[in-house]
């Protein structure tokens, strides 16, 4: 199942990163690409010797980018986002790479070729279009997951044991506006508030966050991190794995405007953020300084109560640019933020990063989480913050390209 043969780096912070380079080896120009998401055993392995990294230049597509990929609706998409595409269909089908793309982890994969499955996969993407435009307007209504909800093959009665068990708790993506609820802004006021009031959150300007990062079951943690972030919207994650010097240091940085990954033992070493990612970079740096929290996105809606473990949560709901969205769980007590779960779009179905905040503490009047989990469709980590300095100077080197 979803073992460290997926492309991706694991341990860098902040969202879905997929990976991505152009191997070429020779005139055959085969294409590879590989990654890292695990601590001990991961055969994640450094490029050939007489290979050469190419990174995908941002702006092209993943049809101009890889020699087959031919889909109307993937073709056209930037690598990141058709990757994060990748991710979709292995999550809803229950699969992992190397089960449409042989040998995928490993450096006998042949990415190009078609199997069966792959092919079966191509016609898929294109009858999801099909359907959605021929029968909700064009509405994303159907995706992978509205069939085979993580299973390779859907099922087609339901068991009677689902009829009779517990009721379904999938939740909306999107949060229809409900009735009787506080409104948008008293939720956000009240959250402000909760964190320390606006005009404290005023004075924070940047803050150095330093901690722990443990992975589940092994993937991606054992390493110590540190966060700078700088108002109103600058934020970068190290992290570096003292106990495997080898793994090199991974960073995730956003300036404001342009967002990087580095990760140093994949092929491509690092990688602009370009489309729907870039989105979902720029909400985390935002969100590093809650006073701003309602220019983030726009449209808010508020939604029905609903609960997040043993939480009352409130739900509100903002859209951003292109399709971008996120949801928001404030504790319903306290009003802090609890959950918050954004979604970059697909043409195959929505991806989503989720970010659970926990044990809130106190520095300087302003309550940080020193807690948070960090999940995206190809794994999860836990970070724990020893320490936070707020209004530090920080080098603008730190933002910038890694
Ligand atoms: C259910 C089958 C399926 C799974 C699972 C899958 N893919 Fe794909 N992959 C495809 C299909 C279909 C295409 C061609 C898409 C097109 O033509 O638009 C493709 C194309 C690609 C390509 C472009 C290859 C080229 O050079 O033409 C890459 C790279 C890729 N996939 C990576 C991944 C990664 C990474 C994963 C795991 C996260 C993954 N795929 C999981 C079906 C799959
Ligand atoms: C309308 C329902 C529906 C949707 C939506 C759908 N599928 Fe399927 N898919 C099926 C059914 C039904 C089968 C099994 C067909 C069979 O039994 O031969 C299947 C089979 C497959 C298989 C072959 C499985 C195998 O046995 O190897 C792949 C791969 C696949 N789908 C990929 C996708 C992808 C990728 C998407 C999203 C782009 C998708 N499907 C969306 C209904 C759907």
């Amino acid at each position: 199942m979803k073992l460290w043969s997926r492309v991706t780096l694991a341990v860098a912070g902040m969202a879905v990163i997929w990976l991505c380079a152009v191997k070429l080896a020779g005139p055959a120009a085969a294409q590879d690409k590989a990654g890292q998401t695990k601590a001990a055993p991961a055969p994640a392995k450094a490029a050939p010797a007489n290979t050469q990294t190419v990174a995908a230049a941002p702006g092209q597509s993943a049809g101009e980018v890889f020699k087959n990929v031919n889909t109307s609706t993937l073709k056209g998409l930037t690598v990141d986002d058709f990757l994060g595409a990748m991710g979709v269909i292995s999550a809803d089908l229950g699969l992992d790479c190397a089960d449409c793309h042989p040998g995928a982890g490993s450096d006998k994969v042949d990415w190009i070729f078609d199997t069966p499955r792959k092919k079966t996969a191509r016609k898929m993407v294109e009858m999801v279009a099909v359907i959605n435009r021929t029968n909700f307007s064009g509405a994303q209504s159907v995706t992978c997951f509205t069939c085979h909800h993580g299973r390779l093959r859907p099922s087609t009665t339901i068991g009677l044991d689902t009829l009779y068990g517990t009721p379904n708790e999938e939740k909306d993506d999107f949060v229809a506006p409900a009735q009787g609820v506080p409104s948008a802004t008293q939720i956000l006021d009240k959250y402000i508030t909760a964190v320390g009031g606006a005009q404290r959150l005023a004075g924070l300007t940047s803050f150095i966050a330093t901690g722990s990062s443990v992975g589940y079951e092994g993937l991606g943690g054992g390493g110590s991190f540190t966060i700078y972030a700088k108002a109103p919207n600058q934020r970068t994650t190290q992290i570096q794995f003292k106990d495997h010097p080898e793994r090199g240091d991974s960073t995730r940085a956003f300036d404001g405007k342009v967002g990087w990954i580095k990760s140093p033992r994949s092929l491509l070493g690092q990688y602009e953020l370009t489309g729907s990612e870039l989105d979902g970079a720029r909400l985390d740096a935002m969100l590093s300084f809650p006073g701003q929290i309602k220019t983030i996105l726009n449209n808010w809606r508020v939604g029905s109560p609903d609960s997040v473990g043993d939480k009352d949560v409130q739900v509100v709901q903002g859209t951003g640019p292109r399709g971008f969205m996120a949801t928001f769980y404030f504790d319903k007590d306290s009003g802090l933020l609890v959950r918050m779960v954004r979604y970059s779009t697909s043409p195959v179905g929505r991806v989503p990063t989720q970010t659970d905040y926990s044990d809130y503490r106190d520095v300087g009047g302003i309550k940080f989480p020193f807690k948070y989990t960090f999940s995206w469709l190809d794994g999860k980590d836990a970070f724990q913050l020893s320490d936070v300095k707020t209004n530090v100077a920080i080098d603008p080197a730190k933002f910038a390209k890694p």
